[in-house]
C-alpha cells in the first residue's frame, strides 16, 4: 500500500522532473544554449523515466517522455514527417545491452521468427554528435531538409541543407544497385568536424563574434540559420544512418540499406560501420569505439546498436518514441558542470602564467577533476567567467581538462570577476607581454615556478624519460636544493636520494639507475627535453634530423634554421634566443659533461629520411614506442598528412587523415608492414 503522503512526494517530484525537462529542452534545443550536460540532463530523464515505469499513471499526454525535442521556431516553415523520426533508447553499461539482446530475442521468439541456430547479427557504429535531419528526394531529387523538431513536425531547412556538399542534390544511378523509390526519406546527422570548428570559432572570436561552446551546438546554430548564404559559409557535413520505412526498400538488412544509400551518393559512416555476428563482438566494438572516441575528427556521444535484418527491425516496431530495435550505448561524459571555488595562476616552464579554476571537484568519465585550465585572460573576458561562476568542464583524453564555458543564467550576483595579475605569483617579478601574444610571461629564468615546471619537463617520458621521478620527489629535490637545474639530477648520489622523505633505499637505488639510464637518449628527445619555446616534439625531430650533433644547433643563425622545412621565424627566433643565453648554454655543456650521449647516427635504413605518419590505433606496440623506432632509424614522425608525407600507416579505426592522404596519393602501411620495415 502507498501512503498518500508518499504518493504526494513522488507526484511532486515528477512535476518538477517535468518542469525541468522542458526548461532544459527549450534551452537546448530552441536556444541551442544548454545550462546543463548532457549527462546531467539524462540524469532528469532516466529518473523520470523510472517513476513513470514504477507509476504509470502519471504519464500525461504532455509528459516530456512522450515526445522528442522542442516545437519548432516561428521563423522556418513547418514540415510534417511522413514518419516519426523517433529518437534511441539509451544505456550506459554491458549489461544494458545484453539486456537489449535478451529483450529483442524474447520478442522475436514470441514471434517464432528467431532462427533456429538462435543467431541475431547488430549493425554497430558510431553515434554522431550533431542534429538529426531528414531529406526527402522525390524522384530522385532532393525536396526537402528538415530538422526533426518535436519528431512529428520539423523546421523547413531545405534552403541550408542544399549548402551542405556531402548532401547530393539528386541521388544517382549510375553506380548500379537497386533502383531508388518514387519517395525516400533519408534520416541521418548534421555536424561539424572538430578541426572545422575551432577554426571557425577562432575566425568568430576574431570578427568580435561570440564563441560556439561546442560542434554541436555550431551545427546547430549553422542549420537554422534564416539565411542560407550564412549556412553555406559554414563547414558543415552529414551521414546518413536510416529511411524513413525501411521496408519499402527491399534491403535484406541495414548492412545492405547503408551500402545502398551509399551507391545513390548518399553518405554514410561505411568504414566505421560494423556487422557483428555475436553479442560479445557488438560489446567489444562499441568499447573499442569509445577507446577511439578522441580519434575520430568528429564529436560522438555513444555508439548504435541496431538489429541487421529489417523483417526483424518491423517485427520488433516502437514504443512511444524509441524504436524496440537499436540501442544507443552511451560513453561516460566528457563534459559536466561545476562551480570554480577560485582562480588561481599558473607558472609555465617558459614562464607563461596561465589562469587556472580551482573547482568543486567533479567526476568526468571516471576521473576526479579539480583544476581545469582557462587558457589566457582573452579567453576569460571573451567567456566572462568568473569566480563562484557554474561551469562546463571538459576533459577530453590526455587532454588538459578545460573550462569551455560559464552558465550565465544561473548566476546570483555574488560571482567575482577575475583579473590576471601583474606580478609572477610565484616569484613577484612584473610579468610581461609579448608583442602580438595573448599570454602575459614571467621574465624572470631563475623564477622558482619557471625552475620546478623545466624539471618536470625534463624528466618526463617523452623526454629524457626518467621513470620514478615524479612532482613529489622532484619537488623535495628542488625545496632542498639539491636539484635546480636539469644537469644537477646527474650530479645526485644515493645518500642524497636516500635523505628524502617516504623513499626506501630500494626505490632510491632505482631512481639512481634511471637517472643514469636517461643519458642514453637521443639527440631530438634531448632538445625536446630542453623546453625551448615553440620546440615541441616535432620541432626536435626535424633539428635532430638536419643537424648531427647539439653544437650546430646551437650555433645555427636564423637564416639557416628558417631555410630548414617547416621552420618559421617565430620558432627559429626562439631557438636563437634560448643558446644566445650563456646560462643555457652552460647547462647543454654540463649535461653533455655528466654524460649525456646520443644514439649513433641511424644506419641508412629504408626508412631514413622519409617522413611517416601514423593514423588509428597501433595494436602491437604503443604509439609512441614505434614513433621512437621510426626516428632512431633516421625517419621522421609528422602529426599531420601533406605533400611531404611519405608514407601514412594505418591501425585500427584510422581517422580522417587516411582521406586526405589518399586524395594526395600517399602510399598506405599497415601497421605490420612498417614493424617489419623496422626491424628488417
Ligand atoms: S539511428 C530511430 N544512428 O542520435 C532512430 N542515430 O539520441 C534511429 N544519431 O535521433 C537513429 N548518430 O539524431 C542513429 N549512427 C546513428 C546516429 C544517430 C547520431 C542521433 C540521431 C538520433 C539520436 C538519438
Amino acid at each position: 500500500m502507498i501512503s498518500g503522503v508518499f504518493m504526494e512526494d513522488i507526484v511532486k517530484e515528477w512535476s518538477e522532473l517535468k518542469r525541468a525537462i522542458e526548461y532544459h529542452n527549450y534551452r537546448y534545443y530552441t536556444l541551442d544554449a544548454p545550462e546543463i550536460s548532457d549527462a546531467e540532463y539524462d540524469r532528469l530523464f532516466q529518473r523520470m523515466l523510472f517513476l513513470e515505469r514504477q507509476y504509470p499513471n502519471l504519464v500525461t499526454f504532455d509528459s516530456p517522455t512522450q515526445r522528442i525535442g522542442a516545437q519548432p521556431q516561428e521563423a522556418f516553415s513547418e514540415v510534417r514527417h511522413r514518419h516519426p523520426m523517433l529518437s534511441l533508447e539509451n544505456c550506459f553499461s554491458d549489461e544494458e545491452v545484453k539486456d537489449f539482446d535478451q529483450r529483442v530475442r524474447k520478442l522475436l521468439k514470441k514471434s517464432l521468427k528467431l532462427p533456429d541456430d538462435d543467431s541475431i547479427e547488430y549493425t554497430v557504429e558510431p553515434k554522431i554528435d550533431g542534429l538529426a535531419v531528414e531529406l526527402v528526394y522525390a524522384g530522385g531529387r532532393l525536396v526537402t531538409g528538415s530538422t526533426r523538431g518535436d519528431g512529428y513536425v520539423g523546421e523547413n531547412i531545405t534552403a541550408n541543407v542544399k549548402t551542405i556538399l556531402s548532401v547530393p542534390l539528386g541521388l544517382d544511378q549510375s553506380k548500379g544497385g537497386r533502383p531508388f523509390p518514387d519517395l525516400l526519406e533519408v534520416r541521418g546527422e548534421i555536424y561539424m568536424e572538430k578541426e572545422a570548428f575551432e577554426l571557425f570559432n577562432k575566425s568568430r572570436v576574431m570578427k568580435g563574434e561570440t564563441a560556439f561552446a561546442n560542434p554541436r551546438n555550431a551545427a546547430a546554430g549553422s542549420v537554422r540559420q534564416l539565411d542560407s548564404k550564412v549556412t553555406a559559409k559554414r563547414p558543415l557535413s552529414m551521414f546518413c544512418y536510416g529511411v524513413g520505412t525501411p521496408k519499402d526498400l527491399d534491403c535484406g538488412t541495414q548492412y545492405e540499406l547503408m551500402l545502398t544509400l551509399q551507391r545513390w551518393g548518399l553518405r554514410v559512416n561505411r568504414p566505421h560501420i560494423k556487422l557483428c555476428r555475436k553479442l560479445e563482438e557488438v560489446i567489444e566494438y562499441s568499447r573499442e569505439i569509445e577507446r577511439q572516441r578522441n580519434v575520430f575528427p568528429y564529436e560522438i556521444d555513444g555508439a548504435v546498436i541496431k538489429v541487421n535484418r529489417i523483417d526483424f527491425q518491423t517485427l520488433l516496431g516502437e514504443k512511444a518514441r524509441t524504436p524496440r530495435w537499436a540501442l544507443a550505448y552511451k560513453f561516460k561524459p566528457n563534459q559536466e558542470t561545476t562551480r570554480i571555488v577560485r582562480i588561481g595562476v599558473q607558472v609555465g616552464r617558459t614562464g607563461a602564467l596561465t589562469p587556472v579554476a580551482h573547482l568543486e571537484p567533479v567526476s568526468i568519465g571516471g576521473v576526479t577533476v579539480r583544476r581545469a585550465t582557462l587558457h589566457n585572460e582573452q579567453e576569460i573576458m571573451r567567456k566572462d567567467i568568473r569566480e563562484g561562476d557554474r561551469v562546463v568542464v571538459q576533459r577530453a583524453g590526455d587532454v588538459i581538462p578545460e573550462v569551455v564555458t560559464a552558465i550565465h543564467s544561473v548566476r546570483d550576483g555574488s560571482e567575482r570577476p577575475f583579473l590576471m595579475p601583474k606580478m609572477c605569483p610565484v616569484c613577484g617579478t612584473e610579468a610581461v607581454r609579448r608583442p602580438n601574444e595573448k599570454i602575459i610571461e614571467c621574465p624572470n629564468p631563475k623564477c622558482p615556478g619557471r625552475l620546478k615546471e623545466a624539471l618536470k619537463h625534463f624528466v618526463s617520458r617523452r623526454s629524457m624519460n626518467i621513470e620514478g621521478l615524479g612532482e613529489k620527489i622532484l619537488g623535495q629535490l628542488y625545496e632542498r636544493g639539491m636539484v635546480k637545474y636539469p644537469a644537477d639530477l646527474y650530479a645526485l648520489r644515493l645518500e642524497d636520494i636516500i635523505s628524502l622523505e617516504k623513499i626506501e633505499e630500494k626505490s632510491a637505488g632505482n631512481l639512481l639507475g634511471a637517472i643514469e639510464k636517461s643519458k642514453y637518449t637521443t639527440l631530438s628527445k634531448f632538445i625536446y627535453a630542453l623546453g625551448i619555446r615553440h620546440v615541441g616534439e616535432h620541432v626536435a625531430q626535424v633539428l635532430a634530423g638536419r643537424y648531427s650533433d647539439v653544437q650546430k644547433i646551437q650555433n645555427a643563425t636564423m637564416d639557416e634554421l628558417t631555410a630548414i622545412p617547416g621552420i618559421g621565424t617565430e620558432i627559429a627566433g626562439s631557438i636563437v634566443e634560448y643558446f644566445s643565453n650563456s646560462s643555457n648554454r652552460e647547462m647543454v655543456q654540463r649535461l653533455l659533461d655528466a654524460g649525456v650521449r646520443f644514439a649513433e647516427p641511424p644506419a641508412q635504413s629504408p626508412v631514413s629520411g622519409k617522413t611517416f605518419v601514423i593514423t588509428g590505433t597501433l595494436e602491437s606496440m604503443k604509439r609512441y614506442e614505434v614513433e621512437e623506432l621510426i626516428v632512431k632509424k633516421g625517419g621522421r614522425v609528422a602529426s599531420s598528412v601533406s605533400k611531404s608525407t611519405d608514407f601514412i600507416v594505418t591501425g585500427k579505426s584510422p581517422g580522417s587523415k587516411m582521406e586526405k592522404a589518399a586524395k594526395l596519393g600517399i602510399p598506405v602501411l599497415k601497421e605490420e608492414d612498417l614493424i617489419e620495415i623496422l626491424r628488417g
